[in-house]
């Protein structure tokens, strides 16, 4: 499918993109993974795209021992393994001088003092972007260092200061309070970006040009014409190297908490009074305020199915159990796998049932949202083509292959009128011909131009932690015998297609 596009394209190159103004990025956490997969590669890719300013530092920021010399080495690593840059090119070179690196305890006041000198050697900038790339229990002691260095104040009016907090941010509802408090000491909340990178994603953001900028879908998007939503986020990978956080986190606070209550949100938001960080995240916060709870009076989960996987197959390969993973307590309860039913209450979707999953070592790499629609009042064709109908399907793939896809019935070609389901496709890939940005790229930029309309504000993230926490809790106290397992490389356990069945319905396929 081609952009249904009258403009001349070649006006595109004319288009005028908005450039941060000097900038330092200052990175804590800056030897971990994060920062040589997503962070370093997405700094690259905005250089290339020449979206950076002029003048503009790195400051990488870790306790490992680590010179300038061997920091740019790291960069250089990094964007050979995760970027496709076999060996250093213009761009590259050029960013790696303006990389530095400084070494330190958090706590240490010395810290925050060799930073300031190294930003201001490469002559004083106008913004200073923190990115905390460092677990959550750190973030508040860091907060405390910058701000008792002044790092935290701007020093004049064109100046600015932001920090960008990485997920998880705190790990149930009284940490995350606690945290939002800490920052509000020194921080106003436009200064705060909390990130959640499924927002940086171009398909979630998509939803809001999707619904909000057609006028087909919005008066539909509602429980007169749409039977129930189903969200996946399904990875093929396992625990990987990080079971030292997972263990602690499992699936419902590595990705329902966050990622998942943020796509919820999209789906089901009402339109904003008009594109901007506070209005699309007043209507984001009501979906989250109007979410019915997930405990019941007795305070256990009620349509939440959690799972562990055990050794099984995945991609033609053995691979083994949650337990067996290194690192793992061999009688783990952590969930790798989540499936929940959520109920909205308010006029628009009363009734429609929201239903997620997503787990680790499932069959297939998948995210995607599918809106399935109401079957049609009355089946007229019944007679002449007795097949029941599929209802229609409008699914956003998230990832791996980005596009919206619409199911609907067509008459089987021939002189019998037969039915026939249908797809109609929109692949990002062909019909815009360029590459999709990585989430982080987008972030980072936009939390240089400070833009927090994809950033988690405080009382969402406090929002979601209510919902939440209480499952966190009843999960907590279920016994090790009680946690369902599924095979790896299964769509997960029974009690999740139980848990659907119960209404009817079925997980769809991917
Ligand atoms: C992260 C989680 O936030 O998201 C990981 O901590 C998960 O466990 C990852 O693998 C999934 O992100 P993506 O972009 O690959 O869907």
């Amino acid at each position: 499918m081609q952009p249904a596009d009258d403009r001349n394209p070649l006006l595109d190159g004319l288009r005028i993109e908005p450039t941060p103004s000097p900038t330092a990025l200052i990175i804590f956490g800056a030897s971990g993974d994060l920062t040589r997969r997503k962070l370093l590669p997405a700094i690259y890719h905005l250089s290339r795209g020449q979206r950076l300013p002029a003048r503009f530092t790195v400051v990488g920021i870790a306790r490992t021992e680590m010179t300038d010399d061997q920091f740019r080495q790291q960069f250089h690593d990094s964007l050979k393994e995760f970027a496709g840059v076999a060996k250093p090119d213009d761009v590259s070179s050029a960013l790696a001088r303006r990389l530095f690196y400084v070494h330190g305890e958090m706590d240490d006041p010395a810290l925050y003092r060799n930073l300031l000198a190294k930003v201001q050697a490469c002559g004083a900038p106008d913004g200073m972007l923190f990115y905390l790339a460092i677990p959550p229990e750190v973030v508040g002691p860091v907060a405390d260092q910058l701000a008792t260095a002044g790092l935290t104040t701007a020093p004049g009016a064109d100046a600015w200061r932001r920090v960008i907090v990485e997920k998880p941010f705190g790990s149930d509802l009284d940490s995350a309070r606690a945290l939002n408090q800490r920052l509000h000491k020194y921080l106003d909340e436009p200064q705060i970006f909390r990130i959640d990178h499924y927002l940086g994603k171009e398909t979630v953001q998509n939803l809001l040009v999707f619904r909000f900028a057609n006028g087909m879908f919005e008066p539909v998007w509602n429980r007169r014409y749409i039977d129930h939503v189903q969200i996946t986020a399904a990875e093929t990978v396992g625990v990987e190297r990080r079971a030292a956080y997972y263990e602690r986190a499992g699936a419902l606070r590595d990705m329902v908490q966050n990622h998942l209550m943020q796509v919820l949100a999209l789906v089901a938001m009402e339109p904003p009074i008009a594109f901007s960080a506070e209005n699309v995240r007043d209507r984001k916060l009501d979906v989250i305020l109007s979410m019915q709870p997930f405990v019941n009076d007795r305070d256990d989960a009620d349509h939440v199915v959690r799972a562990q996987y055990v050794a099984g197959w995945v991609n033609g390969a053995p691979v083994s159990g949650y337990r067996q993973e290194e690192g793992v307590n061999p009688a783990s309860t952590t969930d790798t796998y989540v499936a929940l039913r959520a109920y909205l209450d308010s006029w628009r979707w009363a009734g429609v049932p929201f239903y997620l999953r997503t787990g680790k070592r499932l069959p297939k790499r998948s995210t995607e949202i599918a809106i399935q629609f109401r079957k049609p009042p009355l089946h007229i064709f019944s007679r002449v083509s007795p097949t029941p109908i599929a209802p229609n399907l409008l699914i956003v793939n998230v990832q791996p292959d980005e596009g919206i896809s619409l199911r609907f019935e067509a008459k089987l070609p021939g002189t019998r009128m037969q039915l026939a389901p249908v797809m109609m496709n929109f692949r990002y890939g062909s019909a815009f011909g360029r590459a999709v940005p990585e989430a982080y790229e987008t972030l980072l930029l936009d939390a240089m131009l400070g833009d927090a309309t994809l950033f988690a504000r405080h009382d969402f993230v406090e929002a979601s932690w209510a919902l939440i926490t209480p499952v966190h809790e009843a999960f907590a106290r279920a016994k090790a015998s009680e946690i369902p397992t599924y095979e790896a490389g299964d769509w997960g356990p029974h009690e999740a297609d139980a848990l659907i069945a119960a209404d009817g319905r079925r997980w769809r396929t991917l």
